[in-house]
């Protein structure tokens, strides 16, 4: 049996957890020092079910530390996903002297509820922690906020309002977003419904959170994100998100159409820090994988893992707002000195593997393609196993293709993992500012900024580590080109 963190697959800069199932991030903030990561657990099986919340601290964001199962199944059901709070004010009266309450709402899923077909099987829970997120009592009175009628009745994401001097919760509905607000984060007044008829409708609403995110000139606008499975762009679960504004009860889209944070197929269940430092900004955390195939992906002794956090802004493309992701920053510990090469001409293939020092499968590639055009990256082994991202010109597409990247069979036919997906580029100007980051079995492309996001995983049967090669259709030369090793967390 493999050490700990050695097996196949195993995730070198990405949090996964030791073993057993995990989904979304959950609980994300940040108090005294520590960022907290929750998620969503089950701490006796590799698949859904039996669900708890996990928990891993970092200093950084980048280095994590699995800490003890946090909140565990009740009479009220499972602990579905949430957020938490730092109580400063200790508004719900939690709060000690000296000890503020750090306090989660999480939605109680009755598998009980469930049997007897009933449809106030979700409610919402409120648990809070005095001693810094280690351990955690339960309200003794929930639920705090009781299902309202829908079937889908979950996932309460709370911000400080402070214009209205209140707690502000995002729920989704099935099918909608309502909100709710809070004096005391115990009693709860709705406040809206949003969403019924815009944006993508494929699959349930899930996961929402109502942010701030600046544009270009440092502009805040309001940002609704809005998780979604199935109906993806590129099939089952995915991220969308509305720019808009929320005038304290209200939300309303200012932008037509659908808007997706990653085109990728494995970039699920988003959702931002609360309570960081001021000055710090948007940092999102999406689960790793996607509901079509995450319980069936061949790892073991665990499953799953979380993207690399990332930071958020928009920006103006084609007229539109549009969210940005980018890699932390905080990341650039990680990178092993890079190898810069200027004016690299790519004329058909152009083996990138051999400037690679270490060749573990983990780096992060940069480059700047000066005019768009057709071309890819190629990562592959000795086996003839393939993992391709690149850029169709003539479609003005992004792809990630995983159809030969090794084992697609764990993942039944009709779930889409052998598809190539793909992704419209948003940006209009001549230059692709490119990042790829390569875990073992992950990439993410950041393409032109974090415009236009992909992240997908992959299982190959060695690790694509023998070869790193470019391709361009018709010659191009890459004024920029940027290959770093990753260092293991
Ligand atoms: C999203 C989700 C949430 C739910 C949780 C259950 O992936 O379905 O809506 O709370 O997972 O684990």
């Amino acid at each position: 049996k493999p050490a700990a963190y050695q097996e196949p697959y195993r995730p070198q800069f990405h949090f996964s957890p030791k073993e057993n199932w995990m989904n979304d991030p959950n609980g994300l903030m940040y108090e005294n020092g520590t960022y907290h990561l929750f998620f969503q657990q089950n701490p006796t099986a590799p698949v859904a079910g039996n669900i708890h919340w996990g928990h891993a601290t970092s200093t950084d964001l980048v280095h994590w530390q699995q800490q003890p199962t946090a909140l565990a199944p009740d009479s009220l059901g499972l602990i579905f996903s949430g957020s938490a709070v730092l109580d400063a004010q200790n508004t719900s009266g939690l709060g000690q002297p000296g000890r503020p309450a750090m306090v989660a709402l999480y939605t109680s899923h009755s598998e009980k509820k469930e049997k007897l077909g009933r449809q106030d099987v979700e409610n919402q829970s409120l648990a809070y922690s005095l001693d810094h997120g280690q351990t955690w009592t339960k309200y003794a009175q929930n639920p705090v906020l009781k299902n309202q009628g829908s079937r889908d009745f979950r996932d309460p994401k709370v911000n400080w309002y402070a214009p209205g001097k209140k707690w502000l919760m995002a729920l989704s509905a099935h099918d909608h977003i309502e909100f709710y607000s809070s004096k005391n984060l115990l009693a709860w007044t709705k406040e809206s419904d949003f969403g019924r008829t815009l944006g993508g409708h494929g699959g349930v609403w899930e996961c929402p959170d109502l942010i701030q995110v600046p544009d270009e000139q440092g502009k805040l606008h309001d940002v609704l994100i809005v998780n979604m499975n199935p109906g993806g762009p590129n099939g089952g679960s995915a991220t969308q998100y509305f720019v808009g504004s929320f005038d304290g009860k209200t939300f309303r889209a200012t932008q037509p159409g659908t808007h997706w944070l990653d085109y990728g197929p494995d970039n699920y269940a988003g959702v931002t820090w609360t309570n960081l430092p001021a000055g710090s900004p948007v940092t999102l955390i999406g689960w790793m994988s996607n509901w079509n195939y995450g319980q069936q992906v061949p790892t073991n002794p665990w499953r799953s893992a979380m993207t690399v956090p990332r930071t958020l802004r928009l920006r103006s493309a084609a007229g539109q707002l549009e969210l940005a992701s980018q890699p932390i920053a905080g990341l650039a510990k990680l990178y092993d000195q890079p190898v810069t090469l200027s004016n690299v001409a790519v004329n058909g293939r152009y083996d990138l593997g051999k400037q690679l020092k270490t060749r573990t499968g983990r780096f992060r590639l940069n480059f700047t393609v000066p005019k768009a055009q057709t071309w890819s990256v190629v990562l592959g082994n000795d086996r003839d196993e393939r993992l391709t991202i690149g850029y169709d010109h003539a479609k003005k597409e992004y792809y990630l293709d995983r159809s030969k990247s090794g084992n697609i069979a764990f993942a039944p036919a009709d779930k889409g993992f052998a598809q190539v997906a793909r992704a419209p580029r948003l940006a209009t100007g001549p230059t692709q500012e490119i990042t790829l980051l390569v875990d073992a079995a992950s990439v993410e492309l950041f393409a032109d900024g974090g415009l236009t996001c992909m992240t997908g995983i992959f299982f190959p049967s060695e690790p694509m580590t023998e070869l790193v090669a470019l391709q361009a259709e018709s010659a191009l030369t890459l004024p920029r080109v940027e290959l770093a090793g990753m260092k293991s967390i």
